[in-house]
């Protein structure tokens, strides 16, 4: 049976994610969402079609939603969805089964995996030892979420514990739509060394070097990965961030973000 993934990741937690799974389906292809998809595939020849992507304010991120509403997706496969997050994902699932119900689309199955937070502007990386308890724990979730999509199992769609729907959804759509501007208050200090990674690790083209420092255009996705894939973190928010450490996934190879 053949699977294709579209995944999104800032800091390669959905795509850990995304490879780990493919490791375990076999006959996987990985497609990252990036703003210049050409939307040219035909996806007739997958019988899995998968959706992994990070929770944004219990939800899914804006770029996602746009992408799903633009993809042809045939109507007989088996769908599937899974979200990383730092530890509350609200109803985002719930949020994504609305969103390709209204194009026909039945969601099979959805489930949350929790990783490390990666949202510099409220906290920094946590401590090494307790990223580690949490790898351990999506190796186990892995195996779980792996045996069930090769069963093609329709299952429940999982959502926080005892949080009504609508408050997920009413928070997300009240909040979401600002994060793209929110890039107003990001900078690069005196180390930047104008290597360019973080123009090229942005998936929405947000950033362009500008005599020698990133300036971005506020398109932005908030997926963090221009700031946590600085090799030298010169890049700040406001200016609260200096002396909090970052966090990208330690088994994610940048390159295999920017590819
Ligand atoms: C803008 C933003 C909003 C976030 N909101 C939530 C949230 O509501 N709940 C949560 O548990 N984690 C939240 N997170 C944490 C991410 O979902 C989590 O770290 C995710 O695994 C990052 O995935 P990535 O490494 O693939 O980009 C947020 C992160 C960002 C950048």
């Amino acid at each position: 049976m053949k699977t294709i993934i579209f995944y999104f990741s800032g800091t390669g937690n959905s795509l850990k994610v995304a490879k780990d799974l493919a490791e375990k389906i076999k006959d996987t292809t990985l497609i990252r969402i990036t703003s210049d998809y050409n939307f040219k595939k035909d996806l007739t020849e997958f019988d899995r079609i998968g959706f992994i992507f990070p929770v944004y304010v219990w939800g899914p991120p804006l770029l996602v939603n746009e992408f799903v509403e633009k993809l042809n997706i045939p109507k007989d496969k088996y769908i599937f969805a899974v979200t990383t997050c730092g530890g509350i994902p609200g109803a985002t699932l719930i949020y994504f089964q609305k969103l390709l119900e209204k194009k026909g689309i039945v969601l099979s199955s959805g489930f949350n995996v929790r990783m490390p937070g990666n949202f510099l502007p409220l906290y920094g990386a946590r401590p090494i030892k307790s990223q580690e308890k949490m790898f351990e724990k999506e190796k186990n979730k892995i195996e779980k979420i792996s045996s069930s999509i090769l069963e093609n199992k329709k299952t429940k769609i999982q959502k926080s514990f005892c949080l009504f729907n609508w408050i997920s959804i009413a928070l997300y759509k009240t909040t979401a739509h600002n994060l793209r501007k929110m890039d107003k208050i990001f900078w690069a200090n005196d180390s930047c060394n104008s290597c360019g990674i973080c123009e090229k690790v942005c998936p929405v083209k947000d950033i362009k070097i500008i005599e020698g420092k990133p300036v971005w255009s506020n398109k932005c996705e908030q997926c963090m990965a221009c700031i946590q894939w600085c090799p030298v973190s010169a890049i700040q928010v406001g200016k609260i961030s200096p002396k909090r450490k970052r966090y990208h996934h330690p088994e994610i190879n940048i390159n295999e973000l920017i590819k």
